[in-house]
């Protein structure tokens, strides 16, 4: 077991060698905000301030840069010594610290997952009591057989808050993708966690130029608030 203190709040909590201080955190019943879990987002990422972690092969949202600095992400470390962690970037304050992980538990969705001929998925999964989110929010969704989180956004708007629509490009060799490539069927349940995510639009009565491929379209698409109309252009 090491010691992780995070400086801001005088607070220490125990963690162990097999444990990312993400999960160590949370087991410990303080919080640090995250998102994906799989290093995918950068939302956890901390300055070390002392002490030492091994980061996972996945840490692929921390240029090395960053770690020669001394940043982290917390769900990517396995504490080699007692660390010391700066949190400020976080931008928490003590209430939410203490409060520990709010997040609700997972929900089981029925999903109707569809290939479309461009090598990606659209899925819709209605929980079970709406899931309110607003327009460039994402969710986690574990992948069925292996509990391991995937991040997506959700591609309808905030309006529809009673169903969760998803476009998943297919990668070859992932290991969600794998699932939607070769299992995926109408009404499978998967277990969607969320939702995630600060991004918004602010208003502004300046034009709005937003420009995504592949993938982040799905972030984009609810944001834009003429794209109804201009769905069927397809441009
Ligand atoms: C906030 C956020 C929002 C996102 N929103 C979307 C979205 O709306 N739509 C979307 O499609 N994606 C989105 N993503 C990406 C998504 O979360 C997944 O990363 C992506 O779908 C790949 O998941 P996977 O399980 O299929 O692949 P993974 O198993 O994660 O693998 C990814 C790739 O790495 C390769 N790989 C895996 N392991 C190894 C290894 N050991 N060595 C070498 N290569 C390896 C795989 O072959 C594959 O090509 C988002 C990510 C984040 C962080
Ligand atoms: S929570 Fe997304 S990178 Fe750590």
């Amino acid at each position: 077991m090491y010691d992780i203190k995070v400086d801001q709040f005088g607070h220490t909590f125990d963690c162990a060698e097999d444990e990312t201080i993400l999960e160590a955190a949370l087991r410990n019943r303080v919080f640090l905000r995250y998102g994906c879990k799989h290093g995918g987002c950068g939302t956890c990422k901390v300055q070390l301030v002392d002490g030492d972690v091994e980061l996972t092969a996945s840490s692929y949202s921390l240029p090395p840069g960053e770690r020669d600095g001394g940043t982290i992400l917390v769900c990517q470390s396995y504490p080699v010594d007692d660390c010391v962690l700066d949190v400020a970037a976080m931008n928490l304050d003590e209430e939410e610290f203490f409060k520990g992980d709010g997040t609700a538990p997972g929900r089981p969705c029925w999903s109707r997952w569809r290939r479309s001929p461009t090598t990606s998925a659209g899925g819709a999964a209605p929980p079970e009591g709406a899931m309110p989110f607003i327009a460039g929010q994402f969710v986690n969704v574990e992948v069925p057989g292996h509990g391991a989180p995937r991040s997506y956004s959700m591609a309808n708007g905030s309006a529809d808050d009673d169903r969760i629509e998803l476009i998943c490009k297919i990668l070859p060799g992932g290991l969600f993708s794998a699932y939607l490539d070769e299992q995926a069927k109408p009404g499978d349940e998967v277990v969607v966690n969320g939702p995630y995510g600060l991004m918004a639009i602010r208003l502004s009565h300046r034009d709005l130029v937003m420009v995504a491929g592949g993938s982040g379209l799905a972030r984009c698409w609810p944001c834009s608030p003429t794209w109804p109309a201009r769905a069927p252009t397809g441009r």
